[in-house]
């Protein structure tokens, strides 16, 4: 039973009468919390000191007073008032045991069904396509999936949606590629490859361009910045420090955006072959816009070549989705939304939402539930007649609350679109979309252990595909030399081997990515994802394994053990400290999913998971199992293993991860 979520309800009509004013019980709710300490209790609710404040009571005579009026009994023993008004909470042990026992037999270990399942659009992975996915892709798609089965746990209508950037402007880069840069024979064996060198070429002589136009305004930048630094005075007060450390703040940026100019213009430079195409191609980037205009506009030969490109390009994306277990239920791409673009436009217009400005439509003065401004305008059409990322936005949430009837709409997009996904919400709700809980699930870089965004060596992204092949490869050793060094000799063979390293390979790449708090940028580090102990996708898949090898070890067969349990009425004992704490931390399970949805925090199950697998430890090291000293004593415990795995199993398959019986 999840006893967090009891102890809200039960309290919950306690607190009303001692509400202030116009302020909702959910967040003194939210101050029940489980308890730092065990010799505390279980649960701790520390509402009584803020509520006391505000009614101008002494704390502790409050918290008694509400522990009086609260239903509790049936599930704590009588409640402590500690402190300066904490409420220590403790479930009563005849009560966990029962529970404990319950979640034996259940095969949601828990888990409630919500009792207002929703159906939930969540766009998650999304990449552009006709670019290789790369080490940017990871977070979205592994967060997206994760968040996704866990709101389907829970009992949502899910639907996984691939936002594909399949219309946008790298079409008009690889069409022009395609047609003055195509090596046929590398298209015809490959065309994937292909495609992404014709890219990286358009891309790297469009950069080029557009650096040696700026130079001498950057260069102007440079030159003054400096000079201002040279000419300030010496600082006289605080105030003038500190205009002069943000004057030479800008010098720096400044100078650092001169050095990226340079930089690509001698990536050009140093090489004869791309500098000879950069000289014959001098218009490249504006031809390339103008190859895109074209496919929109419906030109029939690009049309036909965009429809070449991509079936090649989706299976590409579809070979890294099977190979990390990612699934998406639907696949509606930018293009899908094309043809309703205009509809969107004319009607934002008519509404008068929208406005002209300069040629372009924009929508102005967007604010956020909470009231504050979002930073805009919103353009959702060019001067030249162009639509943008934004109008499909919005034409995707008409579809998706018209076609789909999502009651929310989530993105799991990084931090920097934060200002984007306001609008296109705030914009909806003027439009009309109002009973729609939109929400931006976002996240923050991925670092390399530098500190700086993840690179390669020499300054390219990394590709998704080698990535997951080195995490298969450096996982490939650990496998091997953990079972190397079992006492009885190795037991995998190479294709046991093989396997296994996938799973942990790639399983510690996703624990790794969703361990972190998703708001935080997060390094990026191979030893520490891979590591055996810690927090580690590796360590919980030993962890679990461990459990699964106690029941070989003793020659039990975990499901007949169930059944005999569950058969019998069989009863959990809870003998030990140790063992308490692992029957109270396997009814916690439900709390985390519950925790973990309700802001899409999946770090939330990883913390859950470790603690677990801590406190089987503990159990295992205190409580002999299979040489327990009574028959009813052993099968209880057994069955505490049996949960203990079976709750491992259900977490590390909320986020994507594949168990290992045996490792
Ligand atoms: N394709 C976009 C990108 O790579 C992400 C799309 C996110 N979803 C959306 N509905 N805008 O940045």
């Amino acid at each position: 039973m999840d006893f967090l979520d009891a102890a809200r309800s039960r309290f919950a009509p306690a607190l009303a009468p001692h509400l202030p004013e116009g302020e909702s019980v959910e967040s003194f709710l939210d101050l029940i919390r489980p308890a730092r300490d065990a010799q505390f209790g279980d649960f701790q609710a520390n509402f009584a000191m803020p509520l006391a404040k505000r009614a101008k009571k002494p704390p502790r005579d409050l918290a008694a007073e509400i522990v009086a009026a609260a239903d509790l009994t049936d599930l704590f023993d009588q409640p402590e008032v500690a402190g300066p008004g904490f409420i220590n909470l403790r479930v009563r042990d005849d009560v966990l045991a029962a529970e404990t026992a319950k979640l034996a037999a259940d095969e949601r270990l828990g888990v409630p069904i919500v009792e207002n399942p929703q159906t939930i659009t969540v766009d998650f992975s999304s990449p552009n396509v006709a670019k290789p996915m790369h080490v940017g892709h990871l977070r979205t798609t592994v967060i997206g999936d994760a968040v996704c089965r866990i709101l389907r746990l829970r009992g949502h209508n899910v639907i996984g949606d691939n936002h594909l950037g399949d219309w946008g402007t790298q079409f008009g880069m690889i069409l022009y590629g395609y047609k003055n840069f195509r090596d046929d024979a590398a298209y015809q064996a490959d065309p994937v490859t292909e495609l992404a060198r014709l890219y990286r070429t358009v891309n790297t002589l469009s950069d080029y361009h557009a650096a040696k136009k700026k130079r001498p305004k950057l260069t102007e930048v440079v030159e003054a910045k400096r000079q201002a630094v040279a000419d300030a005075p010496p600082p006289a007060d605080k105030k003038a420090k500190k205009a002069l450390s943000k004057l030479k703040q800008e010098a720096g940026t400044a100078e650092e955006a001169l050095a990226a100019a340079d930089a690509k213009i001698a990536a050009v430079e140093a090489d004869t072959d791309l500098a000879a195409l950069a000289a014959a191609h001098p218009t490249l980037a504006a031809e390339s816009r103008a190859e895109t205009a074209k496919l929109h506009a419906g030109d029939a030969e690009n049309r036909r070549l965009w429809e070449e490109f991509l079936p090649p390009c989706l299976a590409a994306l579809q070979t890294i989705y099977d190979r990390l277990g990612i699934q998406h239920d639907a696949t509606y791409g930018e293009s899908f939304y094309q043809p309703m673009l205009a509809g969107v436009v004319d009607e934002l217009l008519e509404k008068g939402i929208a406005e002209e400005s300069d040629g372009a439509v924009v929508v102005r003065d967007n604010v956020d539930p909470a009231g504050k401004p979002v930073p805009g305008p919103f353009v959702v059409r060019k001067t030249d007649g162009a639509f943008l990322y934004g109008t499909t936005d919005l034409a995707t949430v008409k579809h998706h609350v018209e076609e789909l009837n999502a009651d929310a709409m989530l993105y799991v997009v990084d931090s920097r679109q934060g200002d984007h996904f306001a609008n296109v919400a705030a914009t909806a709700r003027r439009w009309g979309f109002n009973d729609t809980d939109f929400r931006h699930v976002s996240f923050g870089t991925v670092l390399g252990e530098d500190g700086k965004p993840f690179k390669t060596r020499s300054g390219d992204t990394i590709g998704l595909e080698s990535l997951l092949d080195e995490a298969v490869e450096r996982a490939l050793a650990i496998v091997s030399e953990n079972d190397d060094s079992k006492p009885d000799g190795p037991e995998l063979d190479a294709n046991e081997r093989g396997d296994i390293a996938e799973a942990v390979g790639l399983g510690g790449i996703k624990y790794a990515d969703l361990a972190h708090n998703r708001e935080s940028d997060y390094k990026f580090s191979w030893d520490k994802m891979l590591s055996t102990t810690g927090n580690t996708a590796t360590y919980m898949q030993y962890a679990r394994a461990r459990v699964c090898g106690i029941f070989r070890m003793g020659g039990v067969d975990r499901d007949a053990l169930r059944d005999r349990f569950v058969a019998d009425g069989g009863e959990v004992l809870l003998t030990d400290p140790a063992e308490r704490a692992m029957a109270l931390q396997l009814n916690r399970f439900a709390e985390a999913v519950r925790e973990a949805s309700r802001d899409h925090r999946p770090n939330v199950l990883t913390d859950y998971l470790f603690d677990t697998a801590k406190a089987f430890s503990a159990f295992y090291e205190a409580c002999p199992l299979l040489k327990a000293e009574t028959e009813d004593l052993k099968s209880s415990r057994l069955i505490l293993a049996d949960t203990t795995a079976r709750v491992m199993h259900a977490g590390l398959e909320l986020l994507g991860i594949r168990v290992i019986d045996r490792m």
